[in-house]
């Protein structure tokens, strides 16, 4: 019977707690958090993440988890995950300061031969110039004093085909026995582990994964505009060339990307390359100019629909469906949705929103509740924009009750449906 301790108790640190409590061989399994909120939730057994429901909390919890803001609990574990957020300074530039204070508590509270390891998403470099001499300070030695790897978490949040068990782990230690401890932790609870030489690779194979798809969207959505200018539709391209069995794997268009991962993490790559090589990550900022210039685009299209009804989108009613950054999850982090309605708001247009998870979001200090009455927002409406295809939504009800609908996920088809 073992003990863990797990820094940060968010989209991936909560699950991972709950993969590894199911095992059923931890003694313990501690979810640390800074936030007394989330912690005080989490131990009265109430879930803060939409893959977790309370009832899978509270059977965690009789496994042995427990949450704590108390950093003297870290020296209770042998093993420590840190799963803390890794976000962008508004200069572009990472901001490690999350990984730096929760390393920092972990070097100041962990008992002797503790293994060590680093999750969060980061530049190549992060586990053995950044986390290693913090750890190393008093004069601890790695393999003598502590252990110390880097394993990505690949988390897809709202996936119901693949979570923390089956979704292969790959682990990179700073020595071999780094490597050799930290590939024993994880085959406890996750089916395939995948070993690498060090951590640098571990860290570059996660941000290649994320970069790939940045890179692949913004081919396809400036396909996307190429194809409306010519007459073309891009979901039916996209379908047959998905007919091929071999080399092509289909990416769809949309209103740009959100989330923590695809429009934060190319950005640790392509600030790694500038800051070492002097070179620009040519694709990763291409790619970052198209996707971020969605928003945009989806305003002249909705200005276009309008012109056709001779309005002005100053004083015209425009109902977007779906806030979060994808379907069927609460998180609002990064969402293009909030781009298009900040836009929106700013040439004088009437913007509600709706969405079946989020009740609400914040804008300039401003708070939007979403619509109560669905029907009758629609019925207001002089422009419907299908931003996020939420199972919830009854989308042929929805077109039925639409004057004009912009569907930007390739969803509807009709009369009074304008495709992105
Ligand atoms: N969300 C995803 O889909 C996803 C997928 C793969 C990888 N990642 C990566 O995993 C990491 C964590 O992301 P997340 O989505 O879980 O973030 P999150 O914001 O959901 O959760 C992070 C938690 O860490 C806590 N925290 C902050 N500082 C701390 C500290 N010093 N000690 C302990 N806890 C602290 C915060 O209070 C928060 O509850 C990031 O590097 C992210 O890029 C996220």
């Amino acid at each position: 019977m073992v003990n863990t301790a797990i820094m940060g108790q968010g989209y991936v640190g909560l699950p991972l707690a709950q993969g590894l409590a199911n095992t059923g061989n931890q003694k313990l399994v501690l979810g640390f958090d800074v936030s007394e909120r989330v912690v005080n939730n989490l131990n009265a057994g109430k879930s803060h993440i939409d893959d977790i429901s309370d009832a899978a909390l509270a059977t965690m919890i009789g496994q042995g988890y427990r949450a704590t803001f108390d950093p003297k609990d870290i020296a209770l574990a042998n093993t420590v995950v840190i799963c803390v957020p890794t976000p962008l300074y508004e200069t572009g530039e990472p901001d490690l300061s999350f990984v730096v204070s929760a390393t920092q508590m972990v070097a100041d509270n962990m008992s002797p031969g503790t293994l060590v390891i680093l999750e969060s998403t980061t530049y190549p470099g992060t586990t053995e110039d950044l986390v290693r001499p913090m750890l190393e300070a008093g004069g601890r030695e790695l393999d003598k004093d502590f252990y110390l790897a880097f394993s990505p978490e690949r988390i897809d949040p709202g996936n119901k085909n693949y979570g923390i068990t089956n979704t292969p782990k790959i682990v990179g230690g700073s020595s071999a026995e780094s490597t050799k401890r930290a590939l024993a932790f994880y085959t406890q609870f996750i089916e395939t582990v995948v070993e690498t030489v060090g951590t640098r690779e571990a860290e570059t194979a996660k941000l290649l994964e994320n970069t790939y798809r940045h890179i692949n969207i913004a081919l396809i959505n400036e396909m996307a505009i190429f194809c409306h200018e010519l007459g073309i539709d891009i979901w039916e391209v996209v379908r047959l060339a998905s007919s091929k069995p071999y080399g092509f794997q289909a990416f769809y268009p949309g209103p740009g990307v959100g989330g923590h991962c695809i429009p934060v993490d190319p950005n640790y790559l392509s600030y790694e390359v500038k800051r070492r090589l002097g070179t620009p990550f040519r694709f990763i900022e291409t790619a970052t100019d198209i996707n971020s210039g969605m928003p945009a685009y989806v305003i002249t299209r909705i200005q276009d629909l309008l012109n056709d009804q001779s309005k002005a989108l100053k004083g015209s009613n425009v109902l977007l469906l779906g806030a979060t950054y994808k379907p069927d999850i609460a998180d609002l982090r990064e969402s293009p949705s909030l781009e298009v309605a900040e836009l929106l708001v700013a040439k004088g247009a009437n913007m509600t929103f709706h969405d079946p998870h989020a009740t609400s979001f914040r804008m300039h200090g401003d708070v939007y509740n979403r619509v109560d009455d669905l029907d009758a927002a629609l019925a207001k409406a002089d422009v419907v924009v299908l931003l996020v295809a939420h199972a919830a939504y009854d989308l042929e009800d929805i077109k039925s009750k639409s004057k004009v609908i912009f569907d930007t996920r390739g969803k509807l088809s009709g009369a009074n449906v304008e495709r992105l």
